[in-house]
């Protein structure tokens, strides 16, 4: 970047900072030592969560990494197999953390352009039971997958096949308020036959930190304990639980704003012939042609304009933090690039 000032940051929706109102309610907390089971803020964002969930407990954790981690080892024992989509962030993105500390390996299954299993698909990946084969536990799903909605009537066929196969059943919501949003329904139409369910405080909705994970009780006790050993039992947490609550209690409904932003940038960046693109929720997904992939980042970032410039695709992420006037920035930039190569 050579020190140019950054005019709009699109990387990730996980670079939000905390709001003047979001900082206030974060240092009045009433906190106490989490350990201990003594912080009412804590404590008062679980119970939140387990009633928007509809499930009968929730335990915050540090991250989504370690929510999904606490989850899968609540579910598995050693040797069991957890069945994924080959693209989904606890396959790809989580450093292998359930076969490094529980000895339980993925069973990738393939998704569609869209990020969607196939319900035939998880069936036919269950395991008949016989001394050679790994235990088939766990059906692990994923919502919205990199910005993909995954549709209700979908989630919910996958979970109750997972669950007629015998497999318990998580949701990676890391952005299921986004999923929830884009569809009009309240998240409890994705978690009918759903066991456990991770969601993210610190993406979209622009907490600083943040993963709350909700389940059945017995459940929820096991992922506790796994959250101790995990190193993740933290004391007077309630400063960053008050931010959680904040986000919760303001920037759900605004999630809308952020989905309008993408779909304005999707809007503009069509017009540019040379672009293929695609767009759900609040992520853009954008591939130039190869010869101008490393001359349009170079012109981007002389711009102070950001996303993460994968090859050949690169991806613009609308948040808390992003206005119409960065997203108009966005669409000029490009614009200007492609006009001055015709
Ligand atoms: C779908 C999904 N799940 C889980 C995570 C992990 O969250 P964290 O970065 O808080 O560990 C991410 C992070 O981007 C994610 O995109």
């Amino acid at each position: 970047m050579n020190g140019t000032p950054i005019r709009g940051d699109f990387r990730s929706d996980t670079l939000t900072v905390a709001s003047h109102a979001m900082r206030e309610a974060m240092a009045t907390a009433e906190v106490g030592d989490d350990v201990y089971g003594e912080d009412p803020t804590v404590n008062r964002l679980q119970e939140h969560v387990a009633g928007l969930t509809g499930k009968e407990a929730a335990l915050f954790l540090n991250s989504g990494t370690q929510s999904n981690l606490s989850a899968v080892l609540a579910h598995c024992q050693r040797g069991d197999e957890f069945i994924i989509g080959r693209e989904y962030h606890i396959f790809l993105n989580e450093a292998a953390g359930a076969a490094a500390f529980g000895g339980a390996s993925p069973w990738p299954v393939e998704v569609d352009s869209n990020g969607s299993l196939a319900p035939d698909d998880v069936r036919a990946a269950v395991r008949e039971s016989d001394q050679h084969h790994p235990v088939s536990r766990l059906l692990c799903l994923e919502n919205t997958v990199n910005g993909c909605v995954q549709p209700v009537e979908l989630v919910d066929k996958l979970a109750a096949t997972g669950r007629d196969c015998g497999l318990a059943v998580h949701l990676d919501g890391a952005r299921l308020f986004n999923a929830a949003v884009a569809c009009g329904v309240d998240i409890t139409a994705f978690l009918d036959h759903v066991d456990t369910v991770s969601l993210c405080l610190s993406k979209g909705l622009g907490a600083p930190a943040g993963t709350v994970l909700a389940g059945d009780r017995a459940t929820i006790d096991r992922a506790f304990r796994a959250r101790k050993m995990l190193g993740g039992g933290m004391r007077q947490v309630g400063h960053l639980a008050a931010a959680g609550l904040h986000a919760l209690e303001h920037n759900i409904a605004r999630l809308a704003d952020d989905h309008a932003r993408a779909e304005r940038v999707a809007e503009g960046l069509r017009a540019i012939d040379a672009l293929s693109l695609t767009q759900d929720t609040n992520m853009v997904w954008v591939t130039p042609p190869a010869e101008h992939h490393d001359d349009l980042v170079a012109h981007l970032e002389s711009e102070g304009l950001l996303g993460i410039f994968w090859k050949p695709t690169m991806r613009f992420v609308t948040h808390l933090d992003v206005d119409d006037a960065q997203v108009e920035s966005l669409v000029d930039s490009f614009t200007r690039f492609f006009d001055s190569r015709n």
